[in-house]
């Protein structure tokens, strides 16, 4: 028999358990099953559940805010590039994050015809504004090593991700 004084630790041991359920059934069957389709689907569910709408979103909404969270993933990585390039004392270096730079920053206006030609049903177009910009992030990583390598991944698993969601909603 426990002595109750250790009631209080236990709990609070327990308590992540005993939430857990309540966790993994924020999941709805729409964003399991599309996220099931997807590289990396515990990636998938962890960065579609950093947004509350996506547990009441069907296929074409988690496309879109799929899209948004790899835009505004992209243009975080281009703020991060352009404090890279001023803190950068070797003109080699400053190079690598500029070029890296131009590649983010080239992924945008894709993103945004992606966005267009979704929203009016032109699903094979949309898809295929993401043929350029896949490379992007791995290039970067190339050019400007670790300090990209994260943001590079993220940006490509999202990428990924919506275009999947995209084809998905199509059929
Ligand atoms: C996702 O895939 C796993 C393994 O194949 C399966 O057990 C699970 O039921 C699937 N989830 C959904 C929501 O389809
Ligand atoms: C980029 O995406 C990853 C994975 O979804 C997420 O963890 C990270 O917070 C995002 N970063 C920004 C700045 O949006
Ligand atoms: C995408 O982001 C914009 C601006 O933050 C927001 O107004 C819009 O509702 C978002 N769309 C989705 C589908 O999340």
């Amino acid at each position: 028999m426990l002595h109750p004084s250790y009631l209080p630790h236990l709990l609070f041991f327990l308590l992540p358990f005993l939430f857990l359920p309540c966790f993994s059934a924020a999941v709805s069957e729409t964003m399991g099953k599309a996220c099931n389709q997807t590289l990396d689907s515990a990636f998938c569910i962890t960065s579609l559940q950093a947004v509350p709408k996506s547990d009441s979103a069907d296929l074409s909404a988690l496309a879109l805010i799929a899209l948004n969270l790899t835009y505004s993933n992209v243009t975080s990585s281009t703020t991060k590039l352009l404090a890279l390039q001023r803190e950068a004392t070797s003109p080699a270096i400053k190079n690598s994050f500029e070029a890296c730079s131009l590649l983010y920053n080239n992924i945008i206006q894709p993103l945004r015809w992606a966005s267009q030609f979704f929203v009016s049903k032109h699903y094979d177009v949309a898809q295929a504004m993401f043929a350029t910009p896949l490379f992007a992030p791995t290039n970067c990583a190339e050019a400007a090593g670790k300090v990209m390598e994260q943001d590079g991944k993220n940006a490509f698993y999202l990428m990924l991700m919506t275009r999947k969601f995209m084809e998905l909603s199509s059929s």
